[in-house]
């Protein structure tokens, strides 16, 4: 193929090879260019989308041939002023340290930029982390806890931070419970790794799970010797009709996990109907139930019938993954045997425990989730006001709730994106990683944009940063 590359402005004729596709031979013909000089530095390369027009390629293949090209250290691509031809690229490349490119050494090929800014999902502001309201319960606890409180305990948890955790999830999550059913956990993980112990000892053998999800919670029900076969997955949510005599089953009704979804009314009341009708169990995983945005949190499905669902809740996004505090909820049926397995070992530090159940019942948990649920709701405006000013193909989605949002990209454009940023030094997470490898759902190309993540000072700049490699 050779082509006039007009839109450059200069004489130039592109001769990609062919051999290794057209990304390949795109890439060694512009870099062919630089190196010898015909494309001068300074001089402004066309859009990828002109390019791609001209040349009657795709788009993608464009942006992917500068992505490498800025990574080498060839081009340079900023906003306001496009992709260059880097300052001094024909002598000697940025990345190509010591090789002079005009003699034909291939400049080295250089890893993405460590990572400036992170929009990937999974944790809260951490520097927003309420610090003097948390050493005002840590020494109040101290002060007024009895001495005894410090010896190995009651291993379901302290009888406290049961008390205040079970009167908190009434209220704001509609969860129906009392505190000796309550188990005090090291987070959602350690909860679920004691759900599959307890699943396995009691003969399940399968835990049907959502077509998206974390691959590493699958794992954990794996490594206990359970199956995690997909359900569908459609825009009402996670379609559970399809179970069967499956012992057990794990949803994020109020937030599907990571596409951002509510579980239909319908679809909460048959997978309800379903575990009623089987003796099965539902294993509701309420991450982020607190942080609604449009309209009144909606309630745990576990309200619906505690009998029939183990109900999990945790720190990690309302406070910190780093204090590794969660909590389980458990029918009447499962407590004690539950209490069992986890046994007098594994349990969380007490001063922690105390400290949290101090910070609920002054109010100061409220008013955290509070403050930070607008934060993160002024986020999550800026982040849908700038992707439709400037990304009019891309749509955000699942935003109603939760730290995160998924922003859908024309097909085959993910990990060109990802790819794209990652040499901007932003790390971004694709919809890709969270299928499960037997989904039933439509295939998506999108990004998991964790728009809590970044301190406020690094806002701003992420958001620049990830609407430049949007297409
Ligand atoms: C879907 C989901 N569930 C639960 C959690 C919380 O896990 P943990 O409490 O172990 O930090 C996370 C955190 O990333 C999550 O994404």
């Amino acid at each position: 193929m050779v082509e006039s590359w007009a839109t450059l402005g200069v004489d130039l004729h592109l001769e990609p090879t062919g051999a290794g596709g057209l990304r390949r031979g795109l890439t060694d013909a512009l870099r062919e260019a630089v190196r010898t000089g015909r494309l001068a530095p300074g001089t402004r390369l066309p859009s990828s989308r002109s390019l791609a027009a001209d040349l009657g390629i795709a788009r993608n293949t464009v942006a992917e041939a500068y992505a490498e090209l800025v990574a080498e250290g060839w081009l340079t691509a900023r906003q306001g002023s496009g992709t260059r031809v880097a300052e001094g690229a024909a002598a000697v490349p940025p990345s190509g340290r010591g090789q002079v490119p005009g003699r034909g050494v291939a400049p080295r090929r250089v890893e993405p930029a460590r990572p400036t800014y992170s929009l990937v999902p999974g944790v809260p502001d951490l520097a927003a982390f309420p610090r003097a309201a948390w050493l005002k319960a840590a020494r109040r606890a101290l002060t007024t806890t009895p001495y005894q409180a410090l010896g190995y305990g009651d291993p379901r948890g302290h009888p406290d931070l049961r008390t205040a955790l079970a009167g908190y999830l009434a209220r704001v999550r509609g969860v129906r419970t009392d505190p000796e059913r309550v188990l005090i956990t090291s987070g959602f993980a350690h909860a679920l790794h004691l759900t599959g112990t307890l699943l396995r000892a009691r003969g399940v053998r399968t835990v049907a799970v959502e077509s998206y999800g974390l691959d590493a919670y699958w794992g954990l029900l794996q490594r206990s010797g359970l199956a995690t076969p997909a359900l569908p997955y459609d825009e009402l949510g996670t379609d559970t009709r399809a179970l069967g005599e499956q012992g057990a089953v794990m949803l994020t009704p109020a937030h599907q996990f990571p596409m951002g979804t509510l579980l239909h009314p319908d679809r909460r009341a048959a997978v309800v109907d379903w575990a009623r009708r089987t003796g099965g169990l539902i294993l509701e995983d309420d991450y982020d139930g607190e942080f609604r945005y449009d309209r009144q949190p909606v309630g745990a499905l576990q309200g619906l019938d505690p009998d029939r669902v183990i109900y999990f809740g945790t720190a990690s996004k309302s406070l910190a993954p780093g204090l590794r505090l969660g909590w389980m909820v458990l029918p009447p049926s499962l407590a004690e045997e539950a209490a069992s397995v986890k046994g007098g070992t594994d349990t969380v530090g007490v001063l922690e425990q105390l400290t949290l159940a101090e910070f609920i019942t002054s109010g100061a948990y409220d008013r955290h989730v509070r403050s930070s649920r607008l934060r993160y709701r002024r986020r999550r405006d800026a982040l849908a006001a700038a992707v439709s000013a400037r990304a009019p193909e891309v749509t955000v989605t699942g935003i109603a709730a939760g730290l995160h949002a998924v922003l859908r990209l024309p097909t085959g454009l993910e990990q060109s994106v990802i790819q794209a940023a990652a040499w901007q030094g932003l790390a971004l997470h694709g919809l890709a990683r969270h299928r499960h490898e037997q989904a039933v759902a439509e295939p998506l190309d999108a990004l998991v944009v964790g728009y809590a993540t970044l301190p406020d000072s690094a806002w701003a700049g992420a958001l620049e940063a990830l609407c430049r490699v949007l297409p």
